[in-house]
């Protein structure tokens, strides 16, 4: 490799000036905490190993700040964001460097404070930290964090991060929107994340808000939702699942759907709504039944998922109703998701000529499989993590675009031109071997999803908008595509948002405008170069 050691420590030093002589000057928002378990936006985030049984089975967990999931990151629009992760691992059964994304958000002009070890930095060694510095300038809505490390979001590392609008447009149809109404599904796994990653990816249990049971576990505490007869609230679901999906329901309520991934929808009433590794939707709900109690449940697609015993569920409680489990009953199922019904509410449309294929930049990635469920591809080169992240490959200048590492997995995109991206779903049914539908994220961007999955035709008008997205199903002949401008120049992970296949090389990266990310970063603030301090030479 060409890399010249010179060049990074003179980056490493230059940045630490300035990091010094900044850090004295910091003048932003005060730290908020409207509860125990919210954290403003200029925080400490202390990521510890400690031992939990959300579902009543104890184990060893990676947590940030202490809880699982971890503590709602709360902000509004407009905010500086002083994160300062603080790397307290030492349990060498699972790994004990890491890093924290902020999934969803542009970091535009801030590629550098992405969080993704090995694309955007170095991993954060044990008793190390790491400063992202960002401003999310035009951005609101439901996001979260996670560990982008090995599969380590497995362990525990994962959180919800909610961007408030002081002016919503949608504020007329909701009277309740806080951290009571920020509901994370997830998986969770008896067994850690090392033990696991050549499969059987099989979860132990699904957890809402952090609690659950398992098959033939204890009848350990779900998550109440509470609620006031009369009133209407803005649910926030986080899909913070390592692999599988969830259909999310609430007896005798239906849901209007308002956002997806951070983007405003057109209302759209439904009764169930499937959630994705990496979605995230908001939903209004009326509390207009009888005063009681009913079941929200989250169904995974695994094999044999049962609400059994209270598995896959929360309470869903009035204020006044007892405190028992509720008895209510399911369905009946009348008003479907269709993901192809969502349409941006601002400025809807997608880039570009309105045909498939006449983008400016057209790229198919095909995934497939090598070797059981060990080595995934995109176009038959499996993501590996290169030795040195790309965004300092980039900066050192040392080395040609199509020289970038890992080798076959580097998509080198021009600055502002429209970029369509292709997927047919290669889940190889049935069994799906290859453990999909997948649900693909893109880092650094929405994208207008011009075919959705389980639909043939294309949608260049309105089509929904988001940033993470299901490949559906080969039976089905999907062939999801979505576009995007280049407008945000960095490396920006592409990967599928099943953290075992991610970590088992279902990858690529979009190095966009590489030139420009250059010099960006040399032109940067210094307050928004602080950057480099934080890369620790290895
Ligand atoms: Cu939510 Cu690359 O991640």
């Amino acid at each position: 490799m060409t890399f010249s050691l010179r060049a990074l420590a003179s980056l490493a030093l230059a940045s630490i000036l300035v990091n010094f002589s900044t850090a004295a000057s910091v003048v932003g928002p005060v730290q908020r905490r409207s509860s125990a378990n919210v954290l403003g936006p200029v925080t400490d985030l202390e990521i510890t190993n400690k031992v939990i049984a959300p579902d009543g089975f104890p184990r060893t967990a990676v947590l940030a700040g202490g809880t699982f999931p971890g503590p709602l990151i709360a902000a509004q629009k407009g905010d500086q964001f002083r994160i300062n992760v603080i790397n307290q691992l030492y349990n060498t059964s699972m790994n004990t460097t890491t890093s924290v994304h902020w999934h969803g958000i542009f970091q535009h002009k801030s590629n550098w404070a992405d969080g993704t070890a090995f694309v955007t930095q170095c991993p954060i060694q044990p008793n190390g930290s790491f400063l992202h510095s960002f401003v999310v300038h035009k951005q609101a809505g439901t996001f979260w964090y996670h560990s982008h490390l090995s599969a380590q979001y497995c362990d525990g590392l994962r959180g919800p991060l909610v961007i408030y609008d002081p002016h919503d447009p949608y504020a007329y149809m909701y009277d309740v929107d806080d951290e009571s109404t920020v509901i994370v599904l997830s998986d969770w796994y008896h067994v850690l994340s090392p033990q696991m990653y050549t499969g059987p990816f099989n979860p132990s249990s699904t957890l809402i808000n952090g609690l659950g049971r398992y098959s033939n576990g204890p009848a350990s505490p779900l998550a109440v939702v509470n609620v006031t007869q009369g009133k209407r609230y803005r649910f926030r679901l986080v899909g913070a699942s390592c692999d599988p999906w969830f259909n999310f329901t609430i007896d005798g309520h239906p849901m209007t759907v308002i956002e997806a991934d951070g983007n405003l929808v057109d209302p759209v009433v439904v009764d169930s709504i499937p959630v994705y590794a990496g979605q995230r939707y908001s939903v209004v709900v009326t509390a207009n039944q009888t005063v009681g109690n009913y079941w929200i449940r989250a169904l995974s697609n695994h094999p044999n998922q049962t609400f059994e015993g209270g598995q896959s569920s929360a309470i869903f409680r009035y204020e006044g109703a007892p405190d028992q489990d509720p008895t209510s009953q399911h369905g009946p199922y009348v008003l479907p998701f269709d993901e192809s019904a969502l349409h941006p509410l601002i400025n809807p449309g997608s880039p570009g000529i309105p045909e498939p294929g006449k983008a400016d930049i057209n790229i198919n990635l095909i995934p497939g499989l090598r070797g059981g469920q060990a080595q995934y591809t995109i176009n038959n080169v499996s993501f590996v993590d290169p030795p040195l992240p790309v965004l300092l490959q980039i900066l050192s200048g040392a080395i040609h675009p199509s020289q970038l590492l890992p080798n076959g997995s580097v998509y080198i995109l021009p600055f502002n031109k429209t970029v369509e991206i292709s997927m047919p779903a290669t889940d190889l049914s049935p069994g799906g071997a290859l453990g999909g539908p997948h649900a693909v994220h893109l880092h650094g961007h929405s994208f207008d999803v011009v075919r959705v999955s389980g639909n043939g035709s294309y949608n260049y008008v309105n089509p929904v908008r988001r940033d993470t997205v299901s490949l559906g199903l080969q039976a089905n002949n999907d062939n999801v595509t979505f576009r995007f401008v280049t407008d945000n120049p960095g490396p920006w992970f592409f990967h599928c948002h099943n953290d075992w296949h991610l970590h088992n090389g279902f990858a690529v990266i979009m190095a966009e405008a590489p030139l420009q990310a250059e010099l960006q970063e040399s032109e940067a603030a210094p307050s928004e170069s602080s950057t480099h301090s934080n890369l620790p030479l290895q």
